[in-house]
């Protein structure tokens, strides 16, 4: 689906390269989370995605299409929908449903197709109740949620996100990233950036970039649980990592590669019914 190879990007000849040497792939249907300090290079490598940035040297292909080639980028761009931090900066009609027609009104489609594209968009986001609202009378999340029907109303394969949720509250986070773990589970590609590693932990898969490398590129148990290496990127662990860490700090034996909360759970209430044991075990006098 996705094929980059030995990319370099410039910006400018006076700076180090803001992306260097990167080899991927990404196969159909994978839900992928790019992490890395600010600077690093992630915007920069997802504006490959959809040849609004094309290659100083290397490669990126998209379905079989290069973006070093200009006449693929109408194409590259249906395939690959792009969602920014902003939801303002995406809004483009005047009303929820004009603004989800906007895209399907430049393929040339029939009046009745692109009415089909946009409620079908609005009731996979949930947004059918809304579709008369000015979208400036939108929740952030609802923003997002709108941004995204605007994208499957291009019936994209690809959808990119560049911290979707870093502008909203917790409860659009919430709303946000329900959605996007649904259209993965419909089989649509995902590749989200996020600084949140609670976040990122949900990913299938991890890159971490650091100044314009690929330093990491695994599943979310081998990147997230190495403290010493995240911190030294400047990159707080996921909050669990960080916990189970503490724990065993302060002398209990206790396993620090656990980010997900039911094993957690499970560690802890061991350790906890163990020590309960324990004391049960001593004599009175002892405890
Ligand atoms: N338009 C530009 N012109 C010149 N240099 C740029 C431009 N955009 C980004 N850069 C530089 O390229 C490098 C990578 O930037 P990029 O925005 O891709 O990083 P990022 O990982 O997305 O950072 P952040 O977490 O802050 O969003 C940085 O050194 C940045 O200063
Ligand atoms: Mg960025």
């Amino acid at each position: 689906m996705i094929e980059i190879k030995n990319l370099t990007y410039i910006y400018d000849t006076q700076q180090s390269p803001a992306l260097e040497n990167i080899n991927l792939s990404i196969q159909p249907g994978e839900y992928v989370a790019i992490i890395g300090p600010n600077g690093g290079g992630k915007t920069t490598l997802i504006r490959q995605l959809n040849a609004l940035l094309t290659p100083t040297q290397g490669e990126v292909w998209i379905d079989g299409l290069s973006t070093g080639n200009v006449k693929n980028h109408k194409e590259i761009r249906r395939l690959v929908g792009m969602i920014f931090q902003n939801p303002d900066n995406q809004i483009v009609g005047m009303t929820v449903e004009e603004d989800v027609a906007f895209g399907p009104g430049n393929l040339g489609l029939s009046p009745a197709e692109i009415q089909r594209r946009v409620d079908s968009a609005l009731a996979a986001v949930g947004l059918s109740e809304l579709g008369k609202r000015a979208p400036h009378a939108l929740s952030g999340g609802q923003k997002q949620r709108l941004a995204l029907a605007g994208l499957l109303a291009m019936d994209p394969k690809i959808i990119v996100l560049d911290e979707p949720t870093a502008a909203l509250d917790t409860s659009g986070q919430t709303e946000v990233f329900r959605q996007i773990e649904k259209l993965h589970q419909q089989g649509l590609t995902i590749i989200f950036i996020t600084q949140d590693m609670e976040e990122a932990a949900r990913a299938d898969r991890v890159l971490v970039l650091h100044q314009g490398r690929l330093v990491a590129d695994d599943h979310p148990a081998q990147v997230l649980t190495r403290v010493e290496w995240l911190l030294s990127l400047g990159l707080a662990p996921p909050r669990l990592v960080q916990l189970m860490c503490r724990l065993r700090e302060s002398g209990f034996d206790i396993g620090t590669d656990v980010f997900d909360v039911e094993r957690a759970c499970q560690q802890i209430s061991t350790l906890v019914t163990g020590q309960r044991q324990m004391l049960t075990d001593r004599k009175p006098r002892e405890v």
